[in-house]
């Protein structure tokens, strides 16, 4: 097969397979163009005339073009991703290899979109009612809690360029290997850097809720207190144009987030605050102490931190 051919082939298959829905923020749904450039260069990686290999499988880490699950190793995609998601699997490195394709369908089609609507309809019905009870002295020391990656802020474009899942594949011959790639700080920092991470929608919406009920907006990452401003420029340029505080965590600490985040949430409910509620996305960002009075968890099957 020709190798234009060949591409062609390969793009209709990305298009016949995914979804076009996404998230509703422009700059996601600009990374499906992203993804066909990424189906392109593997393309130009893997499907070698003299090879012979399967031109499908230079997609699979990137699109998912193929049919679900050719593997039948290890555990659905879907039963993973609920373990995840609740907590009963903790402490992984990688996404499994046999689920690359659903992740990425996951990701860039409708269901994250969806999955993170739900939470935060139940958080803003939540905070809605809540700000009917008390007096406005009591009012102005209610706070709500938000985490930054994957939260408020999404990483999913370094993602999308640098493989979900971290993983790559071996074609040598017929024979393919599934290896794993661990994730790269250093170029993850790089992207952070950049100060462009797009919104999530949908926590944009609970931001602006919240701030029309006059709920006091408090950002808690473990970002280290080095990205301040460059986290503070990304987060205007996103709409969440302002705060009542931004903690960052001090650039020598080197505690998990859990312990970090709970001892932030200490000294503010210790200086009287009311944790109304936070969202976050890993479940260090919402357990541990002074948890507030309800927590919301976002989807996240591409990381764990502990
Ligand atoms: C991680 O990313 C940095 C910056 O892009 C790069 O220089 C380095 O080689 C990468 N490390 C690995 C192990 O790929
Ligand atoms: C952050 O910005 C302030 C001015 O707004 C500047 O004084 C400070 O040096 C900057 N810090 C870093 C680490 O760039």
């Amino acid at each position: 097969m020709a190798m234009a051919t060949a591409k062609l082939a390969l793009l209709v298959a990305l298009l016949a397979a995914t979804s076009y829905g996404a998230l509703s923020s422009p700059e996601l749904r600009g990374l499906w163009t992203r993804a066909e450039r990424a189906v392109e260069a593997a393309a130009e990686l893997f499907v070698e005339e003299d090879l012979g290999a399967p031109v499908i499988h230079a997609l699979r880490p990137l699109v998912g073009s193929a049919d679900p699950d050719p593997l039948p190793l290890g555990v659905p995609w879907d039963s993973w991703r609920l373990a995840v998601e609740t907590g009963n699997i903790i402490d992984w490195k990688t996404v499994p290899a046999h689920c690359e394709q659903a992740i990425v369908k996951y990701l860039l089609g409708d269901q994250y979109g969806q999955d993170s609507k739900v939470v935060v309809d139940e958080a803003v019905l939540y905070s809605s009612s809540f700000k009917l009870r008390g007096n406005d002295a009591d009012k102005e020391k209610l706070v709500w809690l938000f985490d930054i990656d994957e939260t408020v802020l999404s990483s999913l474009p370094y993602y999308a360029k640098h493989g979900f899942g971290y993983k790559h594949i071996i074609i040598c011959s017929y024979i393919y290997v599934y290896i794993t790639k661990p994730l790269n700080f250093t170029s993850l920092k790089e992207y952070v850097l950049q100060g462009i991470s797009p919104a999530l929608p949908e926590t944009l919406r609970l931001y602006s809720a919240l701030r029309s009920s006059g709920i006091k907006i408090v950002f808690l990452s473990s970002r280290k207190e080095q990205l301040r401003n460059i986290t503070e420029a990304n987060l205007r340029l996103r709409g969440f144009s302002d705060w009542f505080k931004l903690l960052l965590k001090p650039d020598d600490c080197e505690g998990t987030a859990i312990v970090y985040k709970s001892g932030e949430r200490k000294k503010l409910q210790d200086a009287g605050y009311v944790i109304v509620g936070s969202i976050g996305d890993q479940w260090s960002d919402l357990i541990g102490q002074a948890e507030g009075k309800r927590v919301f968890k976002l989807p996240n099957p591409m990381y764990y931190t502990p």
